[in-house]
């Protein structure tokens, strides 16, 4: 089979696991631009740290970073979570890579794909904020509101969105889709068939 054929098949698989495109590349690039400004604005004359939570955050992070106009520095932390199934998060989390970097008096933003429940960027900020940073703030390129359960104070949202589940633009389902420019609903007959599955397993975050 040659490379051409293999991406038909991926075609023809994804077209059954993904349903529509919720946001196209060109809105997601407009919104990071909006974005980076806001940043580059409100940290004039600072020299920011961003800190990529693994590995969901790392695409929004990198085009971000892009559109930032000031001396800024790249970190990154690897969370994991224990899950009660396939949609329910317990908040029982863990660091599986912490940052290279020294925070102390450090301006920080947590540059994250998704907040959920909330419970891995409040596990994060009680984390980093006992390493004396000069400030944290958190800026997340999706906010699914509805499922909070720790209370989350967001600096920068790039949008809302509901109950559906998304891949693309660095977000996963079983690692996969991350590479995707445009963010896609994952089918629904996909989610319901993984919650019966994945009861009671640990995933790696991001
Ligand atoms: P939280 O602790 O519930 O806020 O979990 C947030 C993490 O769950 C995100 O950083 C993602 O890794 C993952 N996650 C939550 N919703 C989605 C989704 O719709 N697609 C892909 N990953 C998701
Ligand atoms: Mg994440």
């Amino acid at each position: 089979m040659n490379c051409s054929e293999n991406i038909e098949l991926e075609n023809l698989y994804a077209s059954s696991v993904l349903g529509k495109v919720l946001f196209p590349n060109s809105v997601i690039h407009q919104r990071v631009c909006q974005i980076g400004k806001a940043i580059t604005d409100d940290y004039c004359k600072k020299e920011p740290i961003l800190v990529s939570v693994l590995r969901g955050g790392i695409i929004f992070l990198t085009d971000l970073s892009r559109k930032i106009d000031l001396e800024l520095s790249i970190d990154f932390i690897g969370i994991s979570t224990y899950q009660g199934s396939a949609k329910t998060s317990t908040g029982v989390v863990k660091i599986t890579k912490d940052l290279e970097e020294t925070i102390e008096g450090k301006d920080i933003i947590i540059v994250e794909d998704i907040i959920d429940t909330g419970l891995t960027v409040n596990y994060l900020l009680r984390n980093l904020k006992s390493r004396n940073p000069a400030s944290i703030e958190i800026c997340t390129l999706l906010d699914r509101n509805i499922r909070r359960i720790a209370e989350t104070k967001i600096k920068y949202t790039g949008f809302t969105i509901g109950e559906e589940f998304v891949v693309g633009y660095g977000l996963d389902y079983k690692q996969k889709y991350r590479n995707l420019d445009a963010i896609y609903e994952l089918n629904r007959d996909i989610v319901k068939r993984d919650i019966e599955i994945n009861e009671g397993s640990r995933n790696e975050n991001g």
